[in-house]
């Protein structure tokens, strides 16, 4: 008899952000996933299904986790397909469903990414298709399988998309603003910190409030992906619905209350500030929170307060911009030097700019990338008067 699909094992690669990839493995770790593994880009880990959905619903720094179907070598298009067609697709899709495969390789004799791509779906639609000639169709933007192939120095990596969307849209973002820091790195950013969850989480650049937002989730211990409409595994033909609606239920069980819980953002652009208000009250945080117009630099840091100061600072993109950016970071630098001894920060700024403009005692500059741009994250603990 075949083993239920629930509690098969199966190895899952779960996705990040290039450099998040400890941040990940802790939070792992943390959720007592089994033989968890760093690689580059991503962390492996065993187990079954039903792990698949709590890395899903959980991970905050995850992109997507995908589930690996088949490991086996190729230097030939025959060997590709025939590697491909010997995967079990009727677990997962059925004859009238939808894919999409996304291929990538490096070194090695298969190298032409849109041909392997096509090869691997041609494969995928000649085991599926029935005598009566109904076979799946190409999906791009919401199919019922997404399907990934890597081939690295020969050695083909077939592997199924439980995500869907990819993580970082959790669905509570109601407003986008300006240049909104991606929800995964914002969770990044809260945990590198090593925000106790108590102390009141200050950002006086605060945008959308994505990183109010992210730290406010944490502190309730509310799983992200409890906000999300969908996840791929969901139209997968295996599914077991009644099993997941239990599981996100007995997720939803685990938000813990906080009665002391402050949340306080500031920024000077009264858009953001009413759009900060609308993504804090979609998240379940508007008891938690004080919201300011103004200037960052004159946000009134009160002494004892022992808060977490923790931004995503503005840049200057442009380079009429940047002189203004610099004197920002030194004012700032300024004022918490002078009045936020025993404060944590947990700044993220340009690297080889931030640390330096900041001067703060006692932190440390950790490299970490933004949407491809090379920043730096001040952390640590100012030294008390
Ligand atoms: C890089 S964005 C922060 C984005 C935010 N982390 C988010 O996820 O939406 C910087 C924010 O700082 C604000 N800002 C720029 N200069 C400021 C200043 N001197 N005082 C207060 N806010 C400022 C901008 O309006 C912008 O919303």
């Amino acid at each position: 008899m075949k083993e239920p699909a629930q509690t098969r094992r199966e190895r899952f690669f779960v996705t990040c952000a290039p450099g998040l990839e400890s941040v990940l493995h802790a939070e792992m770790k943390a959720l007592e996933l089994s033989k968890i593994e760093r690689q580059v880009g991503g962390v492996y880990f065993e187990g079954g299904l039903r792990d698949a959905w709590r890395a899903n619903l959980w991970l905050r720094t995850a992109v997507r986790v995908l589930m690996r179907l088949a490991r086996f070598e190729a230097t030939t298009s025959d060997e590709f397909y025939e590697g491909v067609k010997r995967i079990e697709w009727a677990r997962f899709l059925r004859p009238s469903g939808s894919l999409a495969v996304d291929a990538h390789s490096s070194e090695s004799e298969l190298d032409h990414t849109l041909f392997l791509a096509q090869r691997a779906k041609d494969a995928i639609v000649d085991v599926l298709r029935t005598s009566g000639g109904v076979r799946p169709a190409v999906d791009k933007e919401e199919p019922d399988l997404g399907v990934y192939v890597h081939v690295f120095r020969n050695r083909v990596t077939v592997l199924a998309d439980t995500s869907g969307d990819s993580l970082h849209k959790r669905g509570w973002r109601k407003y986008q603003g300006r240049a909104p820091l991606s929800e995964t790195l914002a969770a990044a950013v809260v945990l590198l910190s090593e925000w106790d969850q108590r102390a009141p989480l200050v950002d006086p650049f605060c945008g959308s409030a994505t990183l109010l937002v992210e730290a406010g989730l944490l502190a309730r211990n509310v799983a992200p992906g409890l906000f999300r409409s969908s996840f791929g595994f969901e139209r997968w033909l295996e599914h077991d619905a009644a099993g997941w609606s239990k599981a996100r239920e007995a997720a939803r069980k685990q938000e813990r209350a906080t009665p002391k819980l402050m949340l306080r953002g500031r920024d000077w652009d009264p858009a953001s500030i009413a759009g900060a208000l609308e993504n804090l009250r979609s998240a379940g945080l508007e008891a938690h929170v004080e919201l300011q117009v103004g200037a960052g630099t004159d946000f009134e840091f009160k002494r004892g307060w022992n808060a977490w100061v923790v931004s995503n600072l503005p840049y200057g993109e442009r380079v009429a911009d940047q002189p203004a950016a610099h004197k920002l970071q030194r004012t700032l630098g300024e004022r918490l030097r002078a009045q936020c001894g025993g404060y944590h920060v947990g700044l993220l700024g340009l690297r080889g700019e931030t640390e330096r403009n900041l001067a703060l005692p006692g932190t440390r500059a950790l490299p970490l990338l933004n949407g491809g741009l090379e920043c730096e994250l001040v952390v640590g603990e100012l030294p008390r008067p």
